[in-house]
């Protein structure tokens, strides 16, 4: 692509983007409250496996089939991405095809890796196919600077050359070899990026002190579905075996991505919050042992099935301790719900944040409804209210978004929840599923 065509794109992409999303970026939830949840409700394939496995298909040298891909802004930014590299997406129904034969360039521009982080992960498969990529850094988020040494150091043990110009990580080798990469944080992105660039390294890779989140695991198994042969993952120590692109494979059917466990969690404790009875399904609840354990012995009456979770009616809960920490420890993404439960509890409850140094935004907006949280450091102490009640709130991320609107879920009177976007980056339909369960919410369209 030239610099002129890779310009009209960029603008061509911000105005759709623009003409898209301009809903979502204004758009404002009122809810009423306060409600009690009933029904069931089918959790959408996750977030953070789509998007790495989106990514992968960028060393299948076929198109490849997904069904149920999640109508989510970040997976419309993954997509947008991979289309600037000449990727062709075509959708049928609810299937979604993905054809990677040809690439026209290997660049990853600012305007799009900007938005969203994971866009970073197109350097792997990029370098592995094509020996060569350019692809914006990511910069700092809401929730933390989140650097990427982690990714380039493990790429550079894999032969890379990188430097870092403009902003920009210009990356090359003749081909990439394998190696053993330990990584000093078990990085979910780092991890992801790394098996991705080995699958087309010559040896075999072994990566050390791998990140164990079950995203992981399905991204080697859509790997595994193309012919590639990777050992361990969901483990910490992950072995792949390097392949030369021919023996990658079309598989005969389409892949399934996995039901998100953050997007279940949410669900879980919005019904335990509500003092309702719901039962959510279409994911695999040993993905949330920790969150499960956690809210069993707060008090939570919980039925725990093959692939769903039913929440019973349950008396006021009590406090907890949690920390969070790697998979399969207590994540980070379900942490500012599990804080907003605890506004509501019985008793003081703490909660530390060990992954990213500013994921406490939630917080004085929580406190806007009438949460006592008090912040020490990385620390949280929430004192447990009976009742919270409505006010207007802003979203400042994913998870702080989802967070707001389980507190208005309960709160006496109406809530006004504005910059729903974040939302919309990773809850599929959020409000209308939960408007099927009986909450009184109304998208008002910006
Ligand atoms: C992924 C998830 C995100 C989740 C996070 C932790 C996706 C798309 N996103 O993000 O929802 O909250 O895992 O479970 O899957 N770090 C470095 N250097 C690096 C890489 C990471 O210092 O090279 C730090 C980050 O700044 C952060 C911590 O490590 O403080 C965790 O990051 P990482 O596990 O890489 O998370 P992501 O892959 O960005």
């Amino acid at each position: 692509m030239s610099i002129n065509q890779r310009r009209l794109f960029k603008e061509e992409f911000l105005q759709s983007a623009q003409k898209h999303f301009s809903g979502w970026f204004m758009d404002k939830l009122i809810v009423e409250g306060p409600c009690t949840l009933k029904g069931s409700v089918q959790i959408s394939s996750a977030k953070n496996a789509t998007l790495p496995i989106l990514v992968a298909t960028l060393l299948c040298p076929y198109p490849v089939t997904f069904d149920s891909i999640p109508e989510l802004m970040d997976v419309g930014t993954i997509l947008k991405l991979l289309q600037s590299m000449g990727v062709k997406v075509t959708k049928k129904g609810s299937q979604t095809i993905v054809d990677a034969s040809h690439l026209d360039n290997q660049h990853a521009d600012y305007a799009l890796v900007k938005t969203m982080r994971a866009s970073v992960l197109v350097l792997g498969p990029l370098l592995a196919r094509y020996g060569v990529a350019s692809v914006s850094l990511p910069g700092g988020c809401a929730i933390g600077a989140r650097p990427v040494d982690i990714h380039l150091m493990g790429m550079e043990k894999l032969g890379a050359e990188i430097e870092i110009e403009n902003g920009y990580i210009k990356a090359h080798c003749k081909k990439l070899k394998g190696a053993t990469i330990t990584l000093p944080f078990p990085s979910v992105g780092a991890t992801e990026n790394l098996i991705m660039a080995a699958v087309l390294a010559e040896g075999t890779t072994i990566i050390e002190n791998a990140a164990m989140e079950p995203e992981i695991d399905d991204l080697a198994d859509f790997l595994i579905a193309q012919g590639v042969k990777i050992e361990g993952a969901g483990t910490s120590h992950i072995t792949v075996h390097g392949m030369d692109i021919k023996q990658l494979k079309s598989p005969a059917k389409p892949y399934r991505v996995i039901g998100d466990r953050i997007e279940a969690a949410t669900f879980i404790i919005a019904a335990i919050m509500s003092k309702g009875e719901v039962r959510v399904e279409g994911f695999n609840p040993k993905h949330l042992t920790y969150v499960l354990e956690t809210l069993i012995k707060m008090g939570a009456s919980l039925e725990v099935g093959e692939d769903f979770v039913l929440v019973k009616k349950s008396q006021r809960l009590k406090g907890a301790i949690i920390e969070t920490a790697p998979y399969p420890g207590f994540p980070t993404d379900v942490q500012a719900q599990m804080m907003a439960l605890m506004s509501v509890v019985e008793g003081n409850s703490v909660v530390t944040e060990t992954i990213f140094e500013n994921r406490f935004m939630h917080v004085p907006e929580m406190g806007r409804m009438g949460s006592k949280v008090t912040l020490k450091g990385n620390s949280a102490l929430i004192e447990g209210v009976e009742d919270l009640s409505g006010a207007p709130v802003m979203c400042t991320d994913l998870r702080a978004s989802a967070a707001l609107i389980l507190c208005a879920l309960i709160a006496s009177g109406e809530s006004e929840i504005q910059r729903v976007y974040h939302l919309d980056r990773g809850y599929e339909k959020i409000d209308e599923k939960l408007t099927k369960l009986g909450a009184k919410i109304k998208r008002v369209k910006g």
